[in-house]
């Protein structure tokens, strides 16, 4: 993204940013709550548009793109993990995992294939267990192969392991920052956890609406 402004309420919340992340590429976002880390991720995701300024996504400004357009796009090459995974607890982690792939009229053989193998490489039994019986760590590991599910070239996490206790915390941080180099994909991760930040690339710090490196800050 290049030159993004965004405001809510009056207040001016990210000015001039700039972000690039490469295919195969970690970055993380520090910043304190309610500076727009959140917000950020949202316009990637092209949920809300900027005042101005450029968001590319697979080499395509999405802030041009509208309805189905950018639905599609969004799912072609975008996968989000959320903080609380937003899983279905009644549904099994193959189930999930393959839900976004059913509900686009996919293969439904091919998804279920797909989902279990993904699953099996993040550790994450496949059995008949819910998912709602899962620890917090395997969860939030099937949130991930859930995002994974559809190639993306950028995986977006919002405190990904906030939820977590450390041990979980450290195998979903393994998971996590091993897709860049698994897949090739970009991984953009907003967290408060300095231990999970410094395993990216690059660790940014969100300060008054702009990203400054968190390291040469000694932030990190
Ligand atoms: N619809 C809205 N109207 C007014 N203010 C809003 C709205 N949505 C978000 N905000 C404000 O925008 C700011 C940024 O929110 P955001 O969720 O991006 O922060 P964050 O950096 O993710 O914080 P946290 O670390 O707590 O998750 C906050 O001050 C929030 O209250
Ligand atoms: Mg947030």
């Amino acid at each position: 993204m290049s030159e993004l402004d965004y405001e809510i309420g009056g207040r001016r919340l990210l000015s001039a940013m700039d972000l690039s992340v490469g295919a195969g590429e970690s970055v993380a976002v520090m910043g304190p709550s309610g500076s727009g880390k959140s917000t950020l991720l949202s316009l990637v995701l092209g949920l809300i548009r900027p005042l101005s300024g450029q968001i590319l996504v697979a080499g395509k400004d999405i802030t041009a793109l509208r309805g189905s357009k950018l639905n599609r796009w969004r799912q072609q090459h975008i996968g989000m993990v959320f903080q609380f995974g937003e899983l279905l607890p009644e549904l099994t982690p193959v189930e999930n995992v393959a839900l976004p792939a059913l509900l686009a009229k996919g293969n439904r053989s091919q998804a279920f294939k797909r989902a279990e193998e993904l699953l099996l490489s993040l550790g994450v039994p496949v059995g008949t267990t819910t998912t709602g019986d899962l620890s917090g760590g395997e969860r939030q590991r099937t949130a991930v192969a859930r995002a994974l599910m559809s190639h993306p070239s950028l995986l977006l996490a919002d405190e990904p392991t906030g939820a977590l206790d450390e041990q979980a915390r450290d195998q979903v941080a393994d998971v996590l920052f091993n897709v860049p180099r698994q897949n090739g994909c970009g991984l953009l991760v907003v967290t408060h956890d300095a231990l999970v930040a410094e395993r990216a690339d690059r660790v940014l710090q969100l300060s008054h609406g702009k990203l400054v490196d968190a390291v040469s800050q000694g932030m990190v």
